[in-house]
């Protein structure tokens, strides 16, 4: 039997075994791995608000492929789109007119920018706005602040989760490498920022920012479990580096179109140099984008000096995505429908916990959230949601996970799709009642 006890996870541990032989880890992305289960849930397939893992367990889906699938799994409309690319060559990576007209779309929705590029992934696409940055201002430092994430990125690769004893002072954060095999020097050029510390990132930025390219941030940082700027703080980011001619980089990969269509912070009045875009985006489909100022993205290739291109850049089925998820995004109901579900879920969930008893942290922002136990106000930077108790955050997810919830272990945040129901965020609010009860037992 698994560590699940009641949870017969049988046939991912058979498929897991046989993985291993062909796969480092028996897996394709580490963060699949589950260390609290010692494997990965093999999934069989997603459909709607759902997934089905091999062993036949129906769970509603809190994870929506990191964020990539706001629309739910296999949402009609970029079924029918896929179809229509099956009829155009598929693939077809040439120009063509639909990248135009999603190109016409994201800068109605992003206002302040004029130009747009189309690549794959959250990692190529921050990997580019950094590099146009460079080339750009001819500076080679990059700022960015501890606990935001922004891909499998050499540059700017530290301090996403750094241990504490190795990050330095809370007003002067060491830069810390995220992996193995990013070259030291690196860390030479990186300046990590405390977010929402207007004054340590004042001094720090007037202290490097004649060297800096570009502050590239998660202007909600869903990947430290959803902490917020305060307006104040964002107004002096904007600020700063106007003044020190540093391109500000929004990485709205995982926040854009959470809260509204566009920036999740366009209440906020504050519009960066750059923004760049994945996940939801693409429907589904693998799409990323980076768009900017004319001047700025005029830094690109065959205009400019910074290289940028690609076999995969915009290929039909990526635009297609994008095009589908749009029109759905922007029809009025769309997220009068998201924000009533958070409105239920975070709700419930914060009833449940007082309930029961249990210290936690609900931080619903649009269509995702944090949930930090141990935690009785809302968390303001990385080293705050370091206090979190992480072994009742893993007896929860597992509690929840036999139960028919599937909150991806360990993740700094969670959501939903537009094709959950109220009946789904119903059935999961009984689950995590369950759930509760369970841990404080
Ligand atoms: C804010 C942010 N930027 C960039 C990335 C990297 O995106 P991808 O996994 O598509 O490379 C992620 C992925 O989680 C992200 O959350």
């Amino acid at each position: 039997m698994s560590k699940t006890d009641d949870l017969d996870l049988s046939r991912s541990r058979q498929l897991h075994a046989r993985a291993r032989r062909v796969m480092p880890g028996g897996v394709n992305a580490s963060a699949r791995y589950d260390p609290a289960l010692e494997q990965p849930i093999f999934m069989e397939r997603g459909q709607g608000a759902y997934v089905y893992d091999v062993d036949c367990h129906r769970y509603i889906d809190y994870n929506m492929s990191h964020g990539a699938s706001l629309l739910g799994h296999g949402h009609p409309a970029v079924v029918a789109a896929v179809q229509e690319v099956l009829a155009k060559g598929i693939l077809c990576a040439y120009e063509t007119e639909i990248q135009v007209e999603v190109a016409e779309e994201l800068l109605r929705l992003f206002p302040g920018h004029d130009l747009v590029r189309f690549t794959g992934s959250g990692t190529e696409a921050t990997w580019h706005a950094l590099r146009i940055a460079r080339a750009y201002t001819g500076r080679m430092g990059v700022a960015k602040f501890e606990g935001h994430y922004h891909g499998v990125n050499d540059t700017v690769g530290f301090s996403c989760r750094p241990r504490l004893e190795l990050a330095g002072e809370p007003t002067a954060p060491r830069p810390v490498p995220d992996s193995a095999g990013i070259p030291p020097e690196n860390a030479t050029r990186v300046t990590v920022l405390p977010f929402n510390d207007a004054a340590a990132v004042e001094r720090l930025l007037r202290e490097n920012g004649r060297l800096i390219a570009a502050l590239i941030m998660e202007p909600i940082n869903y990947d430290a479990q959803g902490l917020r700027p305060t307006p104040e703080f964002l107004r002096l980011v904007r600020d700063l580096t106007r003044e020190m001619g540093i391109v500000l980089i929004f990485d709205e990969v995982l926040c854009g179109f959470r809260v509204r269509p566009g920036s999740a912070v366009a209440d906020m009045g504050v519009t960066p140099d750059m923004t760049v875009l994945g996940k939801a985006v693409g429907g589904g489909l693998p799409l990323s984008v980076i768009m900017g100022r004319g001047d700025i993205m005029n830094a690109c290739t065959p205009v400019g000096p910074a290289l940028q291109s690609g076999t995969y850049n915009a290929h039909l089925m990526q635009v297609v995505g994008a095009r589908a998820f749009l029109q759905e995004a922007t029809k009025p109901e769309f997220y009068a429908h998201l924000n009533a579900l958070g409105e239920r879920l975070y709700s419930g969930m914060r009833e449940i916990f007082d309930r029961r008893d249990i210290v936690a942290w609900v931080q619903g922002i649009g269509a995702r959230f944090g949930l930090l136990f141990g935690l009785s106000e809302e968390p303001r930077n990385y080293r705050d949601t370091m206090r979190q108790d992480m072994g009742m955050m893993a007896r929860f997810h597992l509690a929840c996970l036999k139960r028919g919830v599937y909150l991806h272990h360990f993740s700094p945040h969670h959501g939903y799709s537009i094709a959950h129901t109220m009946a789904d965020i119903e059935e999961t609010l009984d689950v995590m009642d369950q759930a509760a009860q369970e841990i404080v037992r």
